[in-house]
C-alpha cells in the first residue's frame, strides 16, 4: 500500500493487484484494507483469488512438505507475472523493502544459491512473457516503510501472516535487525555492497527458458512449478 501510494503521488499510471490467498481472517482483513485504500484514492485495483486456481494457502499448508511461505511466495510470483502479462502492463512493481532484500541475500548466501545470487536485484529486465520487475523501496527498511504508511494515514494489516511463524526467512530478518540495531547501516552496506561489488563475482545468468507445456509461461523445466503444484493439489482432492 505504501508503494502504491508513492507511485500514485508521483503521477505514475498504476493499477493495484491483490492476491486473495484464502487464509481465513488474515486474508479477509488484508483484502478489506486494500479495497478500502483503492476506493479512498479512486485507484484501480485487480483482485485475484487463489481459490479459483483450485487451491488456497491453508490447503497448501496441509499438503505441502515444503515451508508454506516459500511455496506461497512462488505462487504469488507466478500469478503476479501472469496478471501483469495478460493485462499488458510494462512493469510489475512490488513493495519489497531493505529488510526483505537483505534477508533474502543472506539466505541465498548461506545456501550458496548461485542462480539466485546472479539474478537478485531491484530491477529484473523483461524477457519473453516475464514482465520487467522493480522494487523501488529496496533502500528503505521495514521500519521506515511502516513509518511512511503511518504518517500518510494508510491503514494496513500489522500482524504477520499466521503461516510465517517460525519461518526461516523471518529468523534471518530478526537476526539482521539485531545486527542493524547494534551496528547501524549494516543492512544498507550489506545489500548495496552486494549490488555494487559482490553480484558480478557470481557471473551471468546462463539459464535458458522454455515455455511451460501446460500454461505457456517461462520455465526451466518442461512443466512449470505452478502447474505441477496445481496438478498435485487437484490429484489429492479428487
Ligand atoms: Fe503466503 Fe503467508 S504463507 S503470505
Ligand atoms: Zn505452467
Amino acid at each position: 500500500l505504501a508503494l502504491w501510494d508513492v507511485l500514485l503521488e508521483l503521477g505514475y499510471q498504476v493499477e493495484g493487484l491483490h492476491i486473495d490467498l484464502g487464509i481465513g481472517g488474515y486474508s479477509e482483513a488484508s483484502r478489506q484494507r486494500v479495497e478500502a485504500f483503492s476506493q479512498r484514492r479512486g485507484a484501480a485495483l485487480r483482485v485475484v483469488e487463489l481459490a479459483r486456481e483450485g487451491f488456497t494457502v491453508p490447503e497448501l499448508a496441509r499438503r505441502s512438505s515444503r515451508e508454506v511461505c516459500s511455496v506461497c511466495g512462488s505462487v504469488k510470483r507466478y500469478l503476479m507475472n501472469r496478471v501483469a502479462h495478460e493485462g499488458g502492463f510494462t512493469v510489475l512493481a512490488t513493495g519489497h523493502n531493505l529488510d526483505d532484500e537483505a534477508s533474502r541475500l543472506l539466505a541465498n548466501l548461506l545456501r550458496w544459491q548461485l542462480w539466485y545470487l546472479r539474478t537478485q536485484g531491484p530491477v529484473l529486465p523483461a524477457e519473453g512473457k516475464l514482465v520487467k520487475r522493480v522494487r523501488p523501496l529496496f533502500r528503505l527498511t521495514e521500519y521506515e516503510t511502516a513509518a511512511y504508511a503511518f504518517l500518510r494515514g494508510i491503514d494496513y494489516v500489522v500482524q504477520e501472516c499466521p503461516y510465517s511463524r517460525g519461518a526461516t526467512f523471518l529468523r534471518y530478518k530478526q537476526l539482521l535487525r539485531r545486527l542493524e540495531h547494534d551496528v547501524p547501516g549494516t543492512l544498507l552496506n550489506f545489500y548495496q555492497g552486494f549490488l555494487k561489488e559482490g553480484k558480478a563475482c557470481f557471473g551471468q545468468d546462463q539459464r535458458s527458458y522454455m515455455e511451460c507445456e501446460r500454461c505457456g509461461y517461462p520455465t526451466t523445466v518442461p512443466v512449470c512449478g505452478f502447474c505441477r503444484l496445481k496438478e498435485a493439489m487437484q490429484c489429492g482432492s479428487g
